[in-house]
């Protein structure tokens, strides 16, 4: 059965590496359809638009997106993949493959997901304004701790972060499956709800709440529960002892920069974002403008966010092939691009991948 993928470069650095990792998937001959309709930076001019409507459409009707990397062009983009389809779940691997700089002494056996909730949190953007406004809409509220009104502030601004039960309820759903199926292939099963629930005893509450009461259906879990400021210590000291963690949108992004670090940095950081109308896969980096067009940016995180692709669609032999390749390359360390202290190029280092894929 063929798979439709739509394939969106953005900004940057974008297209450099999603060109390499579409390269790849043509050449593994696995009847994939890939379409590369125009969009990001290089549409604007011609369409007047980062994402046209006829690119759009496309995208609504594709198996899968595969996007590069988003400046403030390509915002829109981001905005449709991931908010207005819904795509409320981000996976987040973090997995060592030797031969990947690392700052520990080993890193080796090293492997958890951070699952970071899409959709809500701080996210959207549009979610901030201007204390005056609350001060003249809201005028009688005050704050639990001190009993201040917004109009009791000078000149400043707020940001709203919004955690729903639905929403923290369907994330932990989907938690608790991904833990369970990740039991299967031998890992421990554990899940590791991480919020700030002492000081955001609302939100953060719903949040750790919806995770105990999901656990409780999925007797086979090992659960826990730290504050995001413990984890990030954690995360260095007790990396190997990580499984799944699940978060809330902004912790997320923080905790993956932090943890992609252990393991290779931004160039290997690869994501999925699911649940919604089409998914998509993405690198963690974003578009490095200052090395657009220099044919130096590391493409691993592109390479391995289709891997995630071919996982997602059940091509479970190809994405392992494709793992096993990228894998080799490391290890081998003959051609590794610049951030890994390697001399190869963006397009050496797909094709070292393409020859280990034979
Ligand atoms: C990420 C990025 C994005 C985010 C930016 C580009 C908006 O940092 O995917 O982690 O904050 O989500
Ligand atoms: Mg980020």
């Amino acid at each position: 059965m063929s798979k439709k993928i739509v394939a969106l470069g953005g900004d940057g650095v974008g297209p450099e590496v999603t060109e390499v990792a579409c390269g790849i998937l043509e050449s593994m001959g696995l009847g994939l359809e890939i379409l590369k309709p125009p969009g990001g930076e290089s549409a604007i001019q011609e369409f007047g638009s980062a994402l046209p409507e006829e690119t759009r459409k496309l995208c609504l009707e594709a198996d899968a997106v595969l996007f590069g990397a988003a400046a403030s062009a390509s915002l829109p983009i981001l905005v449709f993949l991931r908010w207005k389809m819904d795509n409320f779940v981000n996976i987040r691997p973090v997995k060592y493959y030797p031969g990947a700089q690392t700052p520990l002494k080993s890193a080796e056996g090293i492997d958890f997901v951070i699952l970071r909730e899409n959709s809500e949190g701080f996210y959207p953007w549009g979610r901030e304004g201007a204390i005056a406004q609350l001060a003249e809409r809201w005028p009688e509220w005050t704050d639990a701790c001190l009993g201040r009104r917004f109009s009791d502030y000078g000149e400043g601004a707020f940001a709203i972060r919004i955690i729903t039960e639905a929403g923290a309820r369907r994330m932990m759903k989907f938690a608790c499956d991904f833990t369970e199926q990740r039991k299967m292939t031998g890992r421990p099963g554990k899940l590791t709800c991480v919020t700030k629930s002492n000081v955001l005893h609302q939100s953060c509450g719903i949040f750790q709440r919806a995770a105990e009461a999901e656990v409780k259906l999925h007797p086979g879990l090992a659960y826990e529960h730290y504050y995001i400021d413990d984890t990030c210590r954690r995360i260095l000291r007790y990396s190997r002892d990580m499984d799944v963690i699940v978060t809330s949108n902004m912790f997320g992004d923080i905790l993956s920069d932090e943890a992609a670090e252990l393991v290779g940095g931004l160039g290997l950081a690869a994501s999925a974002c699911l649940g919604g109308q089409t998914p998509y896969f993405e690198p963690v980096h974003g578009s490095a403008p200052k090395y657009a067009g220099k044919n130096v940016i590391n493409p691993t995180a592109m390479i391995l966010s289709a891997m995630m692709m071919l996982d997602h669609f059940g091509m479970t032999d190809a994405a392992r092939a494709l793992e096993a390749a990228v894998a080799a390359v490391y290890r081998e360390g003959k051609h590794l691009t610049q951030d890994q202290g390697g001399r190869a190029t963006t397009t050496e280092f797909g094709q070292a991948v393409q020859r280990k894929l034979g």
